[in-house]
């Protein structure tokens, strides 16, 4: 039996989002190219949220249709709100992301409402792309730690989670936004989790700022999770996430995945090809 795990490259859009130094349009479309080309067949590219909350994703549109486009990948956008999937929709994305958060607090402070209201927003978005059959990813942010509520209880995230695969979401990105999470609070997530949700359905998404999130995929790979997001050079953090660092380096993933034995189908050259171009580019952390 194989034993492969995918990897989904979100740093074009979780790594560049909270990036100071703008980056020029030509410089994002470059890095999306370079990753086409490393052997992933998600992409999550830009987001289409407001100009004024996320500047440096502002040409969101621009990057979506200057991108040398592979039919084998997926090109994932973020959509907050209807606006956000009118958007997607004339950027021809392949998919579209939505994102909750499992506190009341990150959901203000993220998108400015509150939880029972952004699912209230999401609903129609979620009715269009099931009659497009547009696939669907749902995120939920602060899966086990929140910068402004501690910890989180499973529960929280089971009652979202639950919510978005009842309205068609074909997977949930369980994310652990300001990587305060330990094999142990990882544990206690999927073991609850898992009890009423097949582990296919759930990905990972760790981000590193305690140097933890690969224990945190392996802890996942032994609850039968199979797909991470990883962002090229370890890019990120999220600006309504105070103090949050970048995802697992798609780099370090890989090569900690495949020491374990484990096939990502990436191509280690062409991805330090695109960690090199990009890590000229961003503010030095
Ligand atoms: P709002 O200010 O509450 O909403 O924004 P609004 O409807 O009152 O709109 C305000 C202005 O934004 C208006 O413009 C709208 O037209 C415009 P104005 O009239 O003032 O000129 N607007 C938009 N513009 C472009 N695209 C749109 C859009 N919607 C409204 N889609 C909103 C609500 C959600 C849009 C805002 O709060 C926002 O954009 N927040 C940014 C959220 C974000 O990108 N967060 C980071 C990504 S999530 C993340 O990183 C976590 C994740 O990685 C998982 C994890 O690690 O946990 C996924
Ligand atoms: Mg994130």
């Amino acid at each position: 039996m194989t034993k492969q795990i995918e990897l989904i490259e979100v740093g074009p859009r979780d790594g560049l989002q909270n990036e100071p130094s703008p980056i020029t349009t030509e410089d994002k479309v470059t890095l999306v190219n370079l990753l086409s080309e490393a052997g992933f067949s998600t992409i999550e590219v830009t987001s289409f949220v407001s100009p004024k909350w996320v500047p440096q994703l502002a040409d969101a549109h621009q990057v979506m249709t200057q991108i040398n486009r592979k039919k084998a990948i997926r090109y994932i956008v973020l959509t907050p709100n209807q606006r956000g999937y009118d958007g997607a929709i004339a950027a021809d994305a392949d998919e579209i992301a939505i994102f909750a958060a499992a506190t009341e607090t990150f959901s203000q402070k993220n998108i400015n409402c509150s939880i029972e209201e952004s699912l209230a927003r999401f609903e129609p978005v979620l009715a269009q792309a099931r009659a497009r059959n547009l696939p669907v990813r749902g995120y939920i942010s602060c899966v086990v730690g929140c910068p402004y509520e501690g910890d989180v209880a499973p529960e929280a995230v089971t009652y979202i989670a639950d919510w978005m695969l009842a309205r068609g979401c074909y997977e949930i990105s369980l994310g652990d936004t300001i990587g305060c999470g330990t094999p142990q609070t990882i544990s206690a997530l999927l073991d609850r989790l898992t009890a009423d949700i097949p582990a296919k359905l759930l990905a990972g998404h760790y981000h590193d700022t305690n140097g933890r999130a690969i224990e945190n995929v392996m802890t996942s790979i032994n609850f039968g999770l199979r797909r991470f997001d990883s962002a090229i050079a370890g890019l990120g953090g999220c600006p309504f996430a105070p103090g949050a660092k970048g995802n697992v380096s798609t780099n370090a993933l890989h090569n900690a995945l495949s020491e374990a034995g484990w096939h990502t189908g990436l191509d280690a050259d062409r991805l330090s090809d695109a960690a090199e171009f990009i890590s000229r580019l961003v503010t030095p952390r």
